[in-house]
This record gives C-alpha cells, structure tokens and sequence, in this order.
C-alpha cells in the first residue's frame, strides 16, 4: 500500500517507516542483523556515545527510477568512509558486507516509502553506530549498536536546486585541525550548531566556514562541501578539516568526463571574487547553487546569480549527476547498483 505522503512537497524531516534494522557489537564480535519496527533504542543513561560523543553516521539516498527500480549510488565509499570514522573514534569497524546488508535490506524492507520518479524526492539512507557500553571515563565503549533508519526526504535547503546565500562565520569552527573533521561524527555537528544558527538568524540558508587554523581559506559549506567556476575549471577545497565528499569526489570525476580541470587546493577567501559560479554539495544537498556569499568582517558580498538561476556549469553537473542517481543516463563509472 502506498503511504499517504505529498512526495512532491517533502522537506528534509523525520518520517517513521515501517522498519529500521539494527546489529549489536559485543565480546569483539558482529551479531546477526536484527529488524524492528520500533524507532527508538534501549539505551544505558552511561553510554558512551551519550557522554563522549562515541558515534558515527553516513548519509546515502536510494533512488526510484523511471523504471521503477530503485538505486543506491557508490555505497562502497560511504563503507568505506564510516570504517574510516569508526576508526577514528576507537570503535570497531563494520564490514562491508555487513554494512552492505544492512542498508540493502532497509531499503528493500521499506520499498513503499521510496518516493516515485519524478517527484524530485528520495529514500534517505542513515546508518549509525553508537558506543552503548555505561563506561564513566573518558574510554572506548566495549559494546555497539549499529543500526540503519530510511525515511523520505526532499530537498535539505529550501526550493531543491535554487540559489541559496551562505555567510562566513569566523567566530565559530566546526572542526580543529588535526581534530575529528574529516570524518563523519556527530560531535562536529554539535560545534557548527552555533554557527549554522548565527546564519540563519541572518537569513542565510547556512555558515560557510573557513580553515580553523588561520581562517585564510574556504573549508566547509555548513552539512556540505564547497566548489566553485573559474574559466572552465572546477575548484575545491584541500583541506584537512574537512569531510571528503562522495558527492564532490564524483563531480571531480564527472568534470573531468566533461572536458572540465579540475583542482582541489586551499582556497583564499579573496579568492572568492574571482568566481563566476559556485556550490555546495553533498548527498542531502545534492548540487546547492550558490547565490552570495556575505562576509561581514569585509563587509564583501560576492555574487554568483542575478537572476535567480544556477549557472551553466552547475547546472551541467546538476544534470549529469541527478540523472546518473535516477538512472536516465548512462552510468560510466559503475557508481549505481539496483537493489532488487
Ligand atoms: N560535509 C559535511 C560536513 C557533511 O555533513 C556532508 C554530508 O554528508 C558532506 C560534506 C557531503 O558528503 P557526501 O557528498 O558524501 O554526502
Ligand atoms: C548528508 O548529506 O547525508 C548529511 O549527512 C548531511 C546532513 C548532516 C544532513
């Protein structure tokens, strides 16, 4: 039965679905994949992952094609990149295969909540991993839940792909240096919160941060990566304190696919100025066009759309990109698997 949802009007907010799966790590081992329907967890008051901030997460999209199948793009990076996060945070790492499983199985298990093709909406895949052991030192948990949720969602900032405005916030980082910010954990979120907020008191749709160290240099466009045009090359951050985006990393490779240059080096804020389009990207933002950028130290605005409308560029890659997700065009890379 189809769920009783407006898909083309879905926001980026919590849905209960039917089921979520979930497997324990204990005495050094993975157990066997649990499915419930309920959607909290039974947890110690003395978790780590409460205290500490011991826990994990990946962002994934399924997607339902014209032909009705529904496709998952590049898991193996996010794998990948959750084993990275779970290394450094001293938690035991999920197998690929186990986290394959995982998320294959939520996703067929919740097959009527992937939105239909067309609607611009998607199946938004969360994985988890949580310390549950009550330890009251600052020490590695002995024991973890892993778990994956789906739930449908829109588009993360308002309008889908529409031209957004950022702030550069100086006053908060997301990320120390050789800190935690070139993974996925849930304590980088915490530290942008002030920052995103400042924004958005502002009327902008996110902060952009710059490098913690000598904010001379674009790292961050709050829960997304930065790019932007210069002639006909893409330009991203290089940065340590940033997340690697599977996102950016495959409009990387698509660029170059296109007849695009490509670097990946740190960016100068003045830099900025000489941009003729620029972005953020991700999986829940997918491409965000980006329309200013304010930088109230400078008191600078710098300007990517006059008239409300993505530039060329960005929206090749919007295209190219959305249509290799939804199935419409061909798929050089191997990067889609149908989950059937
Ligand atoms: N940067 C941050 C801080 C994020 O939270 C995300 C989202 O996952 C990204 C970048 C984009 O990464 P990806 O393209 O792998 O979703
Ligand atoms: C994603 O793009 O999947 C993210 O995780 C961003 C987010 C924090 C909503």
């Amino acid at each position: 039965m189809e769920p009783n949802i407006d898909w083309k009007n879905l926001s980026f907010n919590y849905i209960k679905t039917d089921y979520n799966v979930r497997v324990h790590y204990k005495d050094g081992q993975w157990g066997k994949l649990e499915v419930t329907s309920w959607d909290y967890i039974p947890l110690h008051m003395a978790a780590t992952s409460l205290h500490y901030g011991q826990e994990a997460f990946e962002g994934m999209k399924a997607y339902r094609g014209k032909d009705g199948k529904v496709r998952i793009f590049r898991w193996q990076e996010n794998a990948k990149r959750f084993r990275n996060s779970a290394k450094g945070i001293l938690m035991p790492e999920v197998p690929e295969e186990l986290f394959h499983e995982a998320v294959t199985t939520a996703v067929r298990l919740n097959e009527r909540f992937v939105p239909p093709y067309g609607t611009g909406a998607s199946l938004y895949i969360r994985p988890l991993l949580i310390g549950i052991s009550p330890i009251v030192g600052v020490h590695p948990s002995h024991e973890y839940l892993f778990l994956v949720f789906v739930l449908p969602v829109g588009p993360y900032f308002k309008g889908g792909f529409k031209p957004q405005d950022f702030m550069i916030i100086r006053k908060y980082d997301r990320a120390a240096p050789l800190g935690t910010g070139n993974i996925k954990v849930g304590g980088n979120y915490a530290a942008g919160l002030r920052a995103t907020e400042m924004a958005q008191s502002k009327g902008y749709a996110n902060a952009l941060f710059l490098d913690p160290k000598e904010k001379k240099y674009i790292d961050e466009a709050g829960p997304a990566n930065f790019f932007a045009i210069k002639g006909d090359t893409y330009v991203t951050p290089k940065s340590q304190s940033i997340l690697p985006s599977i996102t950016n990393n495959s409009l990387q490779q698509l660029c170059k696919h296109l007849g695009y240059k490509v670097e990946q080096r740190p960016i100068p804020v003045e830099e900025l100025a000489e941009f003729t389009e620029a972005g953020a990207c991700g999986t829940a933002a997918v491409i965000t066009p980006i329309g200013k950028i304010f930088d109230e130290e400078t008191n600078k605005t710098y300007i990517y759309s006059k008239d409300g409308k993505p530039g060329k560029i960005t929206t090749e890659l919007y295209n190219t990109l959305t249509g290799i997700q939804w199935g419409d065009i061909e798929d050089p890379f191997g990067w889609v698997e149908i989950v059937d």
